[in-house]
Formats: structure tokens, sequence, C-alpha cells
């Protein structure tokens, strides 16, 4: 098992896989790092599709711009956002906080008045706005999937429509991303990165 450090520090994007499949209890755990993870008002708005079926994994290759790789992967977990989910969580999440005094009874009459006004946004403007709460929940799965040997590569280069129709989802669902997933054939380098300096505002 990796410590947190190592895991960060070797993650790769890996975009060459084998092809031996994945075992279930693997991928579970990996689900299960993506429903620890947190998220605004404990809302949990994560949901994800489990593709194995070679022409669904071919329709999101070619729904992400031809990115073949994506095919070759044994899994493909579509990470989504579910709109009413995080609407309905949000209520609930807001009420156990202020229930058991994490926030303060002002900060909850404030969270309550801001999930008001995202009832009544277009649910396809809502979809970006949480999208960050899922993406935590993606990172969990990238992480964790290290600690049994599994590469993965963050897809946001996609037509989102193209993926919906593939499923038949509608605009409840946001797709945040498309993660491939498999034994890595490859080692790549660690990608440049900005130095530390270089991410500090004066
Ligand atoms: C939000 C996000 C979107 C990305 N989209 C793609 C993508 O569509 N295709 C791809 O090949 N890589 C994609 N990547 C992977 C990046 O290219 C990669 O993380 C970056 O080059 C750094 O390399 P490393 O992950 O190996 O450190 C994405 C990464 C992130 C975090």
């Amino acid at each position: 098992m990796l410590t947190t450090k190592e895991a960060i520090e070797n993650r790769r994007s890996i975009r060459k896989f084998k092809p031996d499949p994945i075992p279930e209890e693997h991928l579970r755990e990996l689900l299960n790092a993506a429903r620890l993870a947190p998220s605004g008002c404990n809302a949990q708005p994560w949901r994800f599709k489990i593709v194995e079926e070679e022409n669904i994994k071919a329709g999101l290759a070619e729904a992400a711009f031809d990115q073949n790789f994506i095919s070759r992967a044994p899994v493909v977990i579509v990470c989504c956002a579910d709109i009413q989910g995080y609407l309905d969580g949000t209520v609930s999440g807001i009420q156990d906080l202020g229930k058991i005094g994490a926030v303060e009874d002002r900060i909850v009459t404030i969270l309550q008045g801001k999930a008001k006004i995202l009832e009544t946004i277009d649910r396809n403007e809502i979809g970006p706005r949480i999208a960050a709460n899922v993406a935590i929940a993606i990172e969990h799965i990238v992480l964790r999937a290290l600690d049994f040997g599994l590469g993965t590569c963050w897809i946001r280069l996609m037509d989102e429509i193209k993926v919906k129709k593939l499923f038949g989802w509608d605009d409840n669902i946001h797709v945040v991303a498309l993660l491939p997933i498999g034994y890595p054939a490859e080692f790549p380098k660690e990608r440049k990165r900005l130095a530390l300096h270089e991410i500090l505002i004066d």
C-alpha cells in the first residue's frame, strides 16, 4: 500500500493499458474511495457509470474526439453529477450540519438561501457549478487506483451531448469526466510542473 505522498508523486496519466480485467472487489474499493470524498453541504452529487462493454467504450472514445486509447482500457468510469441528487442532498446536508453544530445557525441560513436560488437556475447551468464536488471524488479514485497497480487518465475533452446520448441520460445528469482505468502498459516520466514559487500569489 502506498503512502499518500507516494501515490501523489507516482501518479501519471496512463494512455496505454494492458487488456487484463480489473477484479470486481478492486472496482468496489475505487467507488468506495469516491463515496468518502468531501462535498459542499455534504450533498454527494457524484454518480458513476461503469462501462466494460466494447461497443459503449468505442462510443465513448468517439465522443471524446476519437481519443481511441479510451476504448482500450478494460474499464471506463463515466463520472457524473446528479443535479436533483445535489439539490436534495444539499437541503438535507445543511440540516444535518446545523443539527450537529458543525456550522453556525447564520451559516445554515446563508446556505439555505443559496440552495433556494440554485433550484431556480437552469439545470444545464447547475452541472458545471457543482462539478468541483465530483472532481474531488474522481481524484480519490485516481489516487486509490495506484494501490491496486491501476492507472487512469482524466478525460475532459469530450462532447457531453454525445456521451449522454449513449446512455439516454436527460438534463439531470452532467458528465464531468471520463476515467479510463486499467493496468499500465507504459510508465511515463514525471510531467513538467510549475515550481513552488510560481504557484504563490504575492
Ligand atoms: C481536468 C482534466 C482534463 C484532462 N483531459 C484530458 C483529455 O481529454 N485527454 C487526455 O489525454 N488527457 C487529459 N488530461 C490529462 C492531462 O493531460 C495530464 O494530467 C497532464 O498532462 C499532466 O500529466 P500527468 O497527469 O501524467 O502528470 C486531463 C487532466 C485533467 C486533470
